[in-house]
């Protein structure tokens, strides 16, 4: 104990040219300071305070007052820990308010007591065997994605406790569907991509066995499931932009920087999301998107022919939405939608009875999964003379109705208002899996389920007498 006290008041902030003491960490950086795994991956967003995290948590007290520790924190590459901002240049704001020097030459700074962090790079993967007879107890990876997974596991087997300081892991990264890390840490990930927050922090084990990686909830199981083996403890602990109010402090225009991001790299950078592929092909062009977004929200006209699409979503987070669609004319517009997001059937149906009286349909389509038979019989009653269909989506239904509205834009027969918030979910429409990449995709749905129909309602428009002027 009394090491300790010595060596806080070695540790307190000293002035310095900048005036800034050691930072306190934030609480998710704390957690992350505090986690004894093995192994503890913090990721997040960009400016999330990763970087530092990892600059904190190879300053802990603890570690510097032994003499013999030394920490190695790797980038894949040299320049990125010299940069201007980067590793290099973050440290020199920190640590030396702990009384340590540095050694530009070899990228590494001593603090009083001996002990010592470095900065290194890792740029092949021959060169993890330069590292095979160091005696390294803490090891970090800044933006582990950027490096192999077998430099990843094979350092962490070389790691050995070295002079009462146990061996550990540390890294940082932003999220990377496509990177070997996504599977290993898919546990922590809910499937929309983000991190369960009751996940973060805890700890879970594995074994590698023929390159396989066997997880479990103990350590234990492990052991009698494989004995001899030597599970190793691992937690992901996940931030956020909004972890880092010190950041938004020192550059508000970070925030309106990434929010400038198109959609992809929005949710991976800003959101934080981990199944967003950047490579992920899309259904509906960029430009087409764009090109179709003139539109005005409006009342209904006389003489004009409306086609309703309802997907009917009840309680939960996929939104109820029912769509106005003028089809009298090309382009097809979008003139009112109803979305609702934890609906309930009486108020859904009374929202979509307002629009269908103020707009008189020649034909309104309902999706009758998930409680659209019941919308469709209810519409029915109330309005005898409209033409009320079902449609049930499935997998093939929605291929050819997603086609069918790719095709309509491409064609610029649609117009939509530049404010629908329906534009991010056809932006991040994957061509693939025919879901939003990055979550919902309500509007997409209400359209897919009108244009099932935008044929038949476009006969009927022309045929139905009222109509024709
Ligand atoms: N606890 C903290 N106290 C003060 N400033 C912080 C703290 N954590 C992060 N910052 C600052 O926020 C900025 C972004 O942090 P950084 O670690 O580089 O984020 P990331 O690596 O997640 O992109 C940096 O300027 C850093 O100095
Ligand atoms: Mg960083």
């Amino acid at each position: 104990m009394a090491a300790r006290v010595k060596l806080n008041s070695l540790l307190a902030p000293k002035p310095t040219d900048t005036d800034s003491g050691f930072p306190t960490p934030q609480p998710k950086q704390q957690e992350f300071l505090d986690s004894d795994a093995d192994i503890a991956i913090y990721g997040g967003s960009a400016g999330s305070g990763k970087t530092l995290a990892l600059l904190l948590d190879f300053a802990k007290p603890e570690l510097l007052e032994n003499p013999h520790y030394g920490g190695v924190i790797f980038r894949r590459t040299s320049p990125e820990i010299t940069n201007e901002g980067g590793l290099w240049d973050e440290a020199g704001i920190w640590y030396p308010t702990l009384g340590a020097t540095s050694n530009q030459k070899w990228l590494r700074w001593t603090f009083p007591t001996g002990a010592s962090v470095r900065f290194a790079h890792l740029q092949h993967e021959k060169n993890i065997y330069n590292w095979q007879g160091a005696q390294v107890s803490r090891i970090a990876y800044d933006e582990l994605t950027h490096f192999s997974k077998k430099m990843f596991f094979y350092l962490m087997t070389r790691m050995r406790s070295t002079h009462g300081i146990k061996p550990q892991l540390r890294a940082t990264c932003n999220p990377d569907a496509e990177s070997w890390l996504a599977e290993l840490i898919d546990w922590w990930i809910n499937p929309q991509g983000y991190p369960y927050p009751e996940r973060s922090g805890v700890l879970r084990w594995f074994i590698v066995k023929s390159d396989e990686v066997i997880w479990a909830d103990t350590a234990q199981d492990l052991r009698s499931r494989y004995p001899n083996s030597n599970p190793k403890s691992f937690t992901f602990i996940s931030a956020k932009l909004t972890d880092n109010p010190a950041l938004l402090e020192k550059d508000p225009h970070y925030l309106a920087n990434l929010e400038a991001q198109d959609v992809v790299e929005r949710a991976r950078l800003l959101d934080g999301n981990w199944r967003v592929k950047k490579s992920e092909s899309r259904l509906f062009k960029a430009e087409a998107i764009t090109a179709s977004a003139h539109g005005e929200w409006s009342d209904p006209v006389f003489a004009k022919s409306y086609l309703f699409g309802i997907d009917p979503n009840f309680g939960g987070d996929d939104a109820f939405s029912c769509q106005v669609w003028d089809i009298s004319d090309i382009p097809y517009q979008l003139v009112a939608e109803y979305k609702q997001s934890n609906a309930s059937i009486t108020s859904s149906i009374n929202q979509c009875s307002k629009l269908v009286d103020k707009y008189t349909p020649v034909l309104v389509a309902v999706e009758t999964n998930g409680g659209g038979r019941t919308v469709q019989e209810r519409l029915i009653e109330h309005f005898p003379g409209v033409r009320i269909e079902a449609v049930t989506t499935t997998k093939n239904s929605k291929i050819i109705n997603t086609d069918r509205i790719a095709i309509a834009l491409e064609e610029g027969l649609i117009q939509f208002p530049p404010d629908w918030d329906g534009i991010d979910e056809l932006r991040s429409f994957s061509s693939y899996s025919r879901e939003a990449i990055t979550g919902h995709d309500d509007s997409v749905m209400a359209w897919a389920v009108a244009f099932a129909y935008i044929e038949e309602a476009r006969q009927l428009a022309l045929i139905n007498p009222l109509l024709l002027t």
